[in-house]
């Protein structure tokens, strides 16, 4: 009991564990799009606007037949010339010019969905609400910011299909405390169109959003599976092993 406690003390200090969402900005639900078409629209976003500043080193480029597409495919369409269809999805940024450019090193998002599950909603909530809340914002390094991770590093890669936005905020009066008032996020203005409409960008981010959730456990598939034949040879088993018992015990009657 009192390690329980301790050790729910301890996990407290660890920041971003138990709250993902710092900012305590709601989450969306990921809409469900887990059919091949869609898992490989997400990859080929991810590998064209993700890797030129993250890796996925979990995450072999050959892995990806197990969403459909060819070794022929990859090689024509996902990968890098230096890339091997073999290997890791590495990025070239080096992780110091990437501390000097944005104050932060891009961080690996192979597992990044999986990661990310907090109470306040999925890995896949998440990274949806994440990616579709970013604003221009002319007092950051970068000129973005954004509402799940206020003042991040960084910047909107996907602004020309999204458009550029502005976050409006209103100060309300804080209710708890009198004479203070509170910085209230009402809503984001769009200034100029992206390429895409907007229901047309949340589900490319849908799409891009499954593939980080399918990228964290390729294996999920397979697992589930092999879990439904463990089961079938476990009953057939314990069948086996039920006969086998009553035949020795003839004996003794
Ligand atoms: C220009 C470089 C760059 C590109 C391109 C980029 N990122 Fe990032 N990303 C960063 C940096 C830098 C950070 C660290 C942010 C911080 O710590 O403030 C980051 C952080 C993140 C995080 C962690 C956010 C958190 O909760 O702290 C996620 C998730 C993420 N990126 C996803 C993506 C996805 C998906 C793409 C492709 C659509 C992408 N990034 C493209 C630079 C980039």
């Amino acid at each position: 009991m009192k390690f329980a406690k301790k050790l729910i003390a301890v996990l407290a200090l660890v920041p971003g564990l138990a709250f993902a969402a710092e900012s305590g900005f709601a989450l969306e639900p990921a809409p469900e799009r887990s059919d091949l078409a869609s898992l490989q629209n997400g990859a080929r976003l991810f590998v064209n606007h993700c890797l030129n500043c993250h890796s996925a080193s979990a995450m072999r480029y050959n892995r990806l037949r197990d969403i459909g597409l060819t070794e022929e495919q990859i090689k024509n369409n996902l990968l890098f010339t230096q890339d091997k269809v073999g290997g890791m999805m590495t990025t070239a940024m080096r992780p110091d010019d990437a501390k000097a450019w944005f104050g932060a090193v891009p961080p690996d998002l192979s597992v990044m969905a999986r990661a990310k599950a907090s109470p306040s909603g999925s890995g896949a909530d998440y990274l949806y609400t994440y990616l579709r809340t970013f604003y221009k914002d002319d007092t950051r390094p970068t000129g973005w910011n954004n509402m799940v991770v206020p003042n991040v590093a960084m910047p909107h890669v996907m602004w020309q299909e999204q458009g550029v936005r502005v976050a409006k905020f209103a100060d309300a009066p804080n209710p708890g405390v009198s004479g203070n008032t509170t910085h209230q996020f009402v809503g984001f203005q769009q200034l100029s169109q992206g390429t895409m409409t907007q229901q047309e960008f949340d589900t490319a981010t849908a799409d891009l959003v499954a593939y980080l959730v399918w990228m964290a456990e390729p294996a999920q598939d397979t697992r589930k599976k092999l879990g439904v034949i463990v089961l079938l040879f476990m009953s057939l088993f314990a069948f086996l092993a039920w006969l086998l018992n009553k035949s020795y015990w003839k004996e003794v009657k």
